[in-house]
Order: structure tokens, then sequence, then C-alpha cells
């Protein structure tokens, strides 16, 4: 028997479905992107003129991640973030930027506490795992050591690579 007031639950229902499924994610990066394309900066790491795409890639990432279709792995293969990410400088302050759109795409989306607040951690977690830049010295955000030489952007570029 299930507990009183469980009878209608699913047990096995994903965050995916708890969040509102496709349409939660439609919604969510597509108010993300909407917001990359008035950021200069950050959209001049983004390689394609047509930001539809990326927006495709980021959607079925996040359905798979959460529980949903697998349509990611089966077009683009093993997710690998860090990797993905190695041909675009994500500092600190990209970083925070990124951030930033993400969560006025959250407050635009508006899920329940609980799920907002498991989206919001995952997205804060991963984020800061994708850095693999320095800051500029004088980047907004950026260290506030100007006497030291700014890092070369080019990461491969240091000597015995
Ligand atoms: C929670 C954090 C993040 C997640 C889950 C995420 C996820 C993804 C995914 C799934 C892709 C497509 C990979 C592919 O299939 O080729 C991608 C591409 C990309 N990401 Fe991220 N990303 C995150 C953070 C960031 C940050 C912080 C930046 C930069 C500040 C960034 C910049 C880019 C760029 C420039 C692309 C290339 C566009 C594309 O080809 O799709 N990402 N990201």
């Amino acid at each position: 028997m299930w507990p009183p007031g469980c009878q209608t639950a699913t047990v096995s229902e994903t965050i995916y479905e708890r969040m509102g499924g496709a349409e939660t994610f439609t919604r969510l990066v597509g108010a993300f992107y909407r917001q990359v394309a008035h950021d200069r900066e950050l959209r001049a790491l983004y390689p394609e003129q047509d930001l539809g795409p990326a927006e495709w890639r980021l959607r079925m990432f996040l359905e798979q991640y959460w529980g949903g279709p697998t349509a990611y792995s089966t077009q683009r293969g093993h997710p690998r973030l860090r990797m993905r990410h190695r041909p675009f400088a994500v500092t600190p302050a990209q970083r925070d930027r990124w951030l930033r759109h993400m969560f006025a795409a959250c407050d635009e989306v508006g899920l329940d506490p609980e799920l907002d607040a498991l989206l919001r951690d995952y997205f804060t977690r991963t984020a800061h795992m994708l850095v693999n830049t320095p800051d500029e010295p004088d980047e907004p955000g950026g260290p506030d050591k100007p006497e030291v030489a700014p890092p070369s952007r080019h990461r491969h570029g240091g000597r015995g690579s």
C-alpha cells in the first residue's frame, strides 16, 4: 500500500518530468540564448552566426542530463563537456556572464523553488568546472594584479606544447 497522499505520485517520475519536460527546457534555453545574443562579449565566443544549432545542442544536452530524451548523445556522442569547451576561452568573467544570463532565464521560467535550486546549483558547479582560461588582469571581474603580465590567451602555445 502507498502511504496516504502518495497514490498519485509516480515513483519513477524523472526530474525532467517534474520540471515540466520539453516545454520548460525550450523556454529556459530560448530565454538564455536571447540574452547571449545581446551580450557582445559572450556572443563573441560562439563561433556560429546562427545561434539556433547551439540552442538545440544545449537544450538537448540538458534534457538528457535531467532524465529526458537522449537525442543529444544519439547525434553528438558522449557529452565530454570540458573537452567540448576547450576551443573557447572560458574565463571566470565569461563564466559569470554565462551564469547571469542562465539565472535570468531561470527567473523567467519560474520553477518551483526546490527544482529551481537544483538547476541553479548544477549550473553553478558545472560552469565553474568549465573555466579553462584565467581572466585578463583588466577584464571586469578579473584579478586585481595589474603588475603581473597578462597570461597568454592561447592556452596551447606555451613552451613544450
Ligand atoms: C552549466 C554550464 C554549461 C553547460 C551545461 C554547457 C553545455 C554546452 C553544450 C552541451 C554545448 C554543445 C557541445 C557540443 O555538442 O558540441 C556547449 C557549447 C558551447 N558552450 Fe557551453 N555549457 C556550459 C557553460 C558554458 C560557459 C560558462 C561558457 C562560456 C562562458 C560556454 C560556452 C560555450 C560555447 C561558446 C559553445 C559553442 C556553441 C556550440 O557549438 O554549441 N558554456 N555548451
